[in-house]
């Protein structure tokens, strides 16, 4: 391997973007084939950098390399490699590639440090194929919920079943949690997703604190109809419900400081253009940095819904699929990222993200800390993602001096 870490970095992250559900896209939900061969191909990037190598029960691929002594501790770094629907090639994957460059370093030196590293690349972060958001890093956390197993994707498969297809054994998903008294803690690489950094003109910035979500499934249920006989005034239009609800919901996005509320996904059933739609399906995703007002909105929307519904004689059902509270990251594990940012650039910012992270859910076993890399644009979930090989650069040597920090004597 060339010393260019971050060249190699960049290649390895066109490679994953070729691997894919979809031709000419970049898609990799849980538990798919193109799983299944980026955990191969990252899987032989690790084993090159000197770790061992395993998939836990849940699917997450784990590279171990070992510590000076075989009872020390264990840092882990990493983020998913799967990704949303026609994807970037950043969002995930390169905080496994940089934590993988920072490893081959140590290897590739003959070093050995007083803690273990282990590199996780978690299977599903997105949650695109079930609504499990933190699906790998819940499982590594041990606050995986068993009931998610009788969740179905759209083809009706549940969860459980996706599991076993892969290789993996849902009914010892408990197996997969991490030693909290061997963790020193995880750190995430991440790409920024907004574009504080670009407007600052820094490479790299430090992570405060991660929002809190709440991810629903809600349903409008009318009346299936003939689109050219039924009266305007006789119809319970589901879809129309929804298109309502979907305004309010945006409506309370634009009007409440800080909250962003997203109608992402919609089906009308039965789907035809000469039927009046019977049911219509949304997916709803609401943040904000302060879980009480995060509540309150959800709240507001339930009782949006309630009205709306009332007013058109349809019924409908809210389900929700994943919350997350707000996550403060470590401040010790933070200063250390600090400093090793402003070792390579003029300052180290503060940025709180609005975007979930593994980082979100592995804090409930360990402390965490992440860093930010500068995104062209702030674009991100969209195919223009991008940040440079100089910013990545920047990324990888931060974090080899945080690792060099936390394996000096305190
Ligand atoms: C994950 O990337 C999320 O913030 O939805
Ligand atoms: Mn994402
Ligand atoms: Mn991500």
């Amino acid at each position: 391997m060339s010393s260019d870490h971050a060249k190699i970095v960049m290649q390895r992250l066109d490679a994953l973007a070729q691997i894919s559900e979809d031709d000419g896209q970049t898609t990799r939900i849980f538990a798919s084939p193109a799983m299944r061969r980026t955990n191969h191909d990252v899987g032989l990037w690790m084993r090159e950098a000197g770790m061992s190598v395993r998939v836990d029960a849940v699917g997450n691929l784990i590279g171990h390399y070992p510590a000076a002594q075989p009872d020390g501790k264990i840092l882990l770094l990493g983020s998913h490699l799967d990704t949303v629907r026609d994807a970037g090639k950043f969002d995930g994957p390169l905080g496994v590639l940089v934590a993988i460059a920072c490893v081959q370093q140590l290897h590739d030196s003959k070093t050995r440090l007083p803690f273990a590293i282990e590199v996780v690349g978690f299977a599903d972060e997105e949650g695109v194929r079930f609504q499990s958001a933190y699906l790998g890093s819940r499982a590594l956390a041990g606050t995986f919920d068993p009931e998610d197993l009788k969740r179905t994707d759209a083809k009706g498969i549940t969860m459980a079943e996706a599991i076993r297809e892969f290789g993996g054994n849902p009914d010892a998903i408990a197996s997969a949690k991490g030693d909290v008294n061997r963790l020193l803690g995880y750190a995430e690489v991440h790409i920024e997703q907004g574009p504080v950094l670009e407007q600052k003109n820094l490479a790299v910035g430090v992570v405060s604190a991660i929002a809190g979500q709440t991810r629903a499934r809600i349903s409008f249920l009318g009346q299936a109809g003939h689109a050219g006989t039924v009266p305007m005034n006789l119809r319970r239009d589901a879809l129309a419900a929804a298109a309502e609800f979907i305004l309010a919901v945006e409506s309370l996005g634009q009007n409440r400081g800080g909250l962003v509320a997203t109608v992402g996904e919609i089906a009308a059933l039965p789907g035809a253009s000469n039927v009046i739609p019977g049911e219509a399906r949304l997916s709803l995703d609401v943040r904000h940095p302060d879980d009480a007002t995060r509540v309150k909105a959800c709240h507001e929307l339930k009782s949006r819904a309630e009205e709306i519904a009332s007013e058109r004689d349809v019924k409908w059902k809210w389900e929700t699929v994943h919350e997350s509270a707000a996550v403060v990251c470590n401040r010790r594990l933070t200063l250390l990222l600090e400093n090793a940012v402003k070792r390579q650039q003029p300052e180290a910012p503060l940025l709180a993200s609005g975007a979930g992270h593994d980082a979100a859910a592995m804090s409930a076993l360990c402390p965490v800390a992440m860093l930010f890399v500068r995104c062209q644009g702030g674009i991100s979930h969209n195919p223009a993602e991008s940040a440079s090989a100089a910013d990545v650069r920047v990324a990888v040597a931060v974090m080899n001096d945080f690792i060099v920090q936390l394996a000096r004597p305190a």
